[in-house]
């Protein structure tokens, strides 16, 4: 498949963590008119909302989504509006409401209008504490302890599902903690992995919420990014799986971030209170086995600690020079 052939794109959760990087993104690649940037209550950020059009939807509200697509012309969806795992554990209820029936409500109305392409990620937080924690297969044990994994399972079998019964071309990648320095992330287990950063800029010290040796797979944005617009891209012939692709590009643990911080900033210095965190990170995989990715659509990641922590701390060190933090 071509660039050419998805033209109009709604992306939901547009404010989000991953959201507000990977509009711009992809605004810079299909054009700024051609990507509909919807949020739910968060206003936009002024570079979300002046580069093109922007919207508020309730993904629970099927309503409002068809108003968007309908006014757009919209024909592939990148469905990022979610609750995280620690705030699905705070508020079960609610991470079953928008990450469940917000779903199926994006997957019905792309289904209705034979739409092109529906993006809808996972997460290491669909395995559990039976999976193997090294080197976490791709087909293996999928039993997970918390709400937002529960429905991250049943995302991919509902992505796969509306596949094989409808044909409608869902995609889909288990994200490992993200890390990012435009917009922090709400309310997940891997938040520490970015507050550290902000913290160690800030205050030259930081409290995380799990153990010095807890050790969890991690990404950087720009892979994030990149990894979402080559699966969208690659070619459905080359696909064997769809919405439940495996992804990794490093692991540490929260010691070792604390350490590759210190090499940039000697003075700083981490402590370590483990709350209800903790669980949910142990219940996690440590690394993940990401050759279908790699076999079957050239997943490749740029960043390692190293690379990824000597950027974060270029760009927030000049944000937080300006006052932007
Ligand atoms: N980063 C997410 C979380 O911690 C995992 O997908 O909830």
């Amino acid at each position: 498949m071509s660039k050419s052939d998805m033209t109009k794109i709604l992306v939901t959760g547009a404010c989000g963590q991953i959201g507000s990087e990977l509009t711009l993104a992809l605004r810079r690649r299909y054009g700024n008119d051609n990507v509909v940037a919807a949020g739910h209550k968060t206003q936009p950020s002024k570079a979300l909302r002046e580069s093109g059009p922007f919207e508020f939807i309730d993904v629970t509200r099927r309503e409002t989504i068809e108003e968007v697509v309908d006014k757009y012309d919209v024909d592939t969806i990148y469905h990022l509006a979610a609750i995280l795992s620690a705030i699905g554990e705070q508020k079960p209820q609610l991470a079953w409401n928008v990450n469940m029936n917000g779903l199926y409500n994006v997957l019905e109305v792309a289904r209705e209008r034979g739409m092109v392409r529906v993006f809808c990620p996972s997460s290491i937080a669909a395995f559990g504490p039976e999976t193997p924690r090294d080197n976490t297969p791709q087909e293996t044990v999928l039993r997970p302890r918390t709400m937002y994994g529960v429905t991250k399972v049943a995302g991919e079998l509902l992505g796969n599902y509306y596949f094989s019964r409808f044909g409608l071309d869902v995609r889909g990648v288990r994200y490992p903690g993200i890390i990012s320095s435009e917009t922090l992330p709400g309310g997940g287990t891997t938040d520490y992995a970015v507050e550290i950063f902000y913290e160690a800029i800030k205050h030259k010290r930081y409290t995380c919420f799990v153990r010095e040796d807890t050790v969890l797979p991690m990404m950087y944005m720009p892979d994030c990014i990149k990894a979402a617009i080559d699966l969208m891209e690659a070619d459905l012939s080359r696909l064997k799986h769809h919405a439940d692709f495996n992804l990794a590009a490093m692991s540490f643990s929260a010691g070792e971030l604390a350490a590759e911080i210190k090499k940039h900033i000697p003075e700083f210095t981490c402590e370590y209170e483990p709350d209800f965190r903790q669980e949910i990170a142990d219940s996690w995989p440590r690394s993940i086995d990401d050759s279908a990715a790699r076999e079957e659509w050239g997943w490749e990641p740029d960043y390692d600690l190293a690379a990824m922590t000597a950027d974060m701390l270029d760009k927030l060190g000049k944000r937080y020079a300006e006052g932007g933090i």
